[in-house]
């Protein structure tokens, strides 16, 4: 038997003026893309962005439905988009924000289980880690290399693929 522990280190910003400068942009347009959220039922609003490695930016927002499951995490929203529009082109960088109609987002905003999933698949099929850029509505900003590093023992079995 062995014990087998899993560790990542990310880096913790005070606030978004202390990224670097496209880090910082791409944070912008998922704070932007809160604007565009529909959501009635939690009245919490997701904004993300990705950069694509030819520099084209899509946003999403969570677009939620009367049947709950029915709705869409903005990330998905917006990667989903990126890789229909452009499905040969790697995702360099994905930045989330959100803010909420009666609290504030004080912490940095992490992917649910389902997108870390999803957005894995990408960087599989392109072999390079996205680089994550997590926001609130203030304050802390993390920085992490790589969707895979938040989803250990994810579920990936090539032999699907023959
Ligand atoms: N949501 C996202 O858009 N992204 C996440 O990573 C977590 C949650 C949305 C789903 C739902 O519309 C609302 O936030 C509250 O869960």
């Amino acid at each position: 038997m062995n014990e087998v522990t899993y560790s990542f280190n990310y880096l913790v910003y005070n606030s978004i003026e202390e990224l670097a400068f496209a880090d910082r942009e791409l944070l912008e347009k998922a704070k932007a893309a809160t604007h565009g959220s529909f959501a009635p039922y939690s009245h919490y609003h997701v904004g993300a962005a990705v950069r694509l490695a030819n520099g084209i930016i899509f946003s999403g927002s969570n677009q939620e439905n009367m049947s709950f499951p029915a709705g869409s995490c903005a990330e998905r929203v917006a990667v989903f988009a990126a890789a229909a529009s452009y499905p040969d082109i790697p995702m360099e960088a994905l930045a989330i924000s959100a803010k909420a109609d009666s609290f504030d987002v004080t912490d940095p905003v992490p992917p649910c289980g389902i997108c870390r999933q999803a957005i894995l698949e990408y960087e599989l099929k392109f072999n390079n880690k996205i680089h994550l850029i997590l926001g609130g509505q203030n304050g802390h900003v993390y920085v992490i290399e790589g969707m895979g590093t938040l989803l250990p023992l994810a579920f990936i079995e090539k032999g699907l693929k023959k």
